[in-house]
């Protein structure tokens, strides 16, 4: 019988558990479930003959797979997969696949509930702004750039998009000005939705210069990766900007200096709370499972990403 473990130290939705089980005794297949783990060596105990992995942002680290001796397949039950070490898993002949679109409307909700909370001064009764009328720059016109998208044409916002990976026709369709480079969306947008994934190239690429030339009253948004800021230019912005506000699901690494410094011009979640939804979580984890069950049956390794 083949084992599947759900390693999670963010637990999914009771609800999306049972789904994943579904998928799972329905191929025969035995699912075990380590949530909230203490530890990584309970996770590797645990790993030591399993056959397929679903993870979430969990850290699967070259230990991890290298102590998975009978791994065939982990699953990143989301988007992004800076999480896993992809050329362990290769060296290891495993695949690694994540499930790409799952959970992005879960992550679009969050970043506009931040936003709202943000220009409505945290319910404190004081008087706020509007989303109405305002422009929103969409960094990277992904599967979350897209849900961003069409919520914000019901709040009444002006959009404009920059993804080097997207054909400007496929953006102009949706309703959204293409911008030919991130410096433009930067200077042009009032708010801006950043959605871009972390990697070599990608990491602390926001940064002093870009922030700054945002228009007064600028507002980033921030559901993608805390790596992707370059927290050092973020705070000297702050400082010198008293209209700048930055809103982050999860908190970045200088949290505490930003929480003294400046009252009122941040959100930041307790935790990463972008998919956090039953839906996104029954979404991500019942295609990690059938995934898993497809590629052990068939080969198909469809979403595979090493
Ligand atoms: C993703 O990459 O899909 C999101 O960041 C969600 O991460 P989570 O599964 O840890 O909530």
């Amino acid at each position: 019988m083949k084992k599947v473990l759900i390693a999670t130290e963010k637990p999914f939705a009771p609800v999306a558990v049972e789904g994943i089980k579904g998928v799972l005794d329905q191929a025969g297949y035995e699912m075990i479930l380590l949530e909230k783990y203490a530890s990584v060596d309970e996770w590797k105990q645990v790993a030591a003959d399993v056959d397929a992995m679903i993870i979430r942002s969990d850290k699967a680290t070259a230990e991890v797979i290298e102590a998975s001796k009978n791994l065939k397949v982990i699953v990143r039950a989301g988007a992004g997969y800076d999480n896993i070490d992809l050329e362990a898993c290769t060296k290891g002949g495993i695949v690694a696949m994540n499930t790409p679109g799952q959970n992005s409307n879960a992550v679009a909700e969050l970043a506009f509930g931040m936003m709202i909370y943000q220009i409505r001064n945290a319910f404190n009764g004081k008087s706020g702004t509007e989303l109405r009328g305002k422009k929103l720059g969409i960094h990277a016109y992904g599967n979350v750039g897209k849900f961003i998208a069409e919520i914000a044409k019901g709040f009444g916002m002006e959009l404009y998009a920059f993804d080097p990976f997207v054909k400007n026709e496929d953006i102009e369709k949706d309703g959204i000005k293409p911008l030919a480079t991130v410096e433009e969306l930067y200077k042009t947008c009032d708010f801006v939705s950043l959605h871009i994934p972390a990697n070599d190239k990608t990491k602390k690429s926001i940064g002093y210069e870009l922030l700054n030339s945002m228009p007064k009253g600028g507002v980033l948004v921030n559901t993608a990766r805390k790596e992707v800021i370059d927290e050092d230019g973020l705070l000297k912005l702050m400082e010198e900007r008293p209209d700048f506000k930055y809103l982050s699901d999860i908190a970045p690494d200088c949290r505490e200096e930003i929480e003294t410094k400046f009252p009122g011009r941040f959100v930041f979640t307790a935790k990463k709370m972008g998919a956090q939804t039953s839906e996104a979580n029954i979404n991500a984890g019942i295609a990690a499972a059938t995934q898993i069950v497809n590629y052990i049956e068939k080969g198909d390794d469809e979403f595979k990403v090493n």
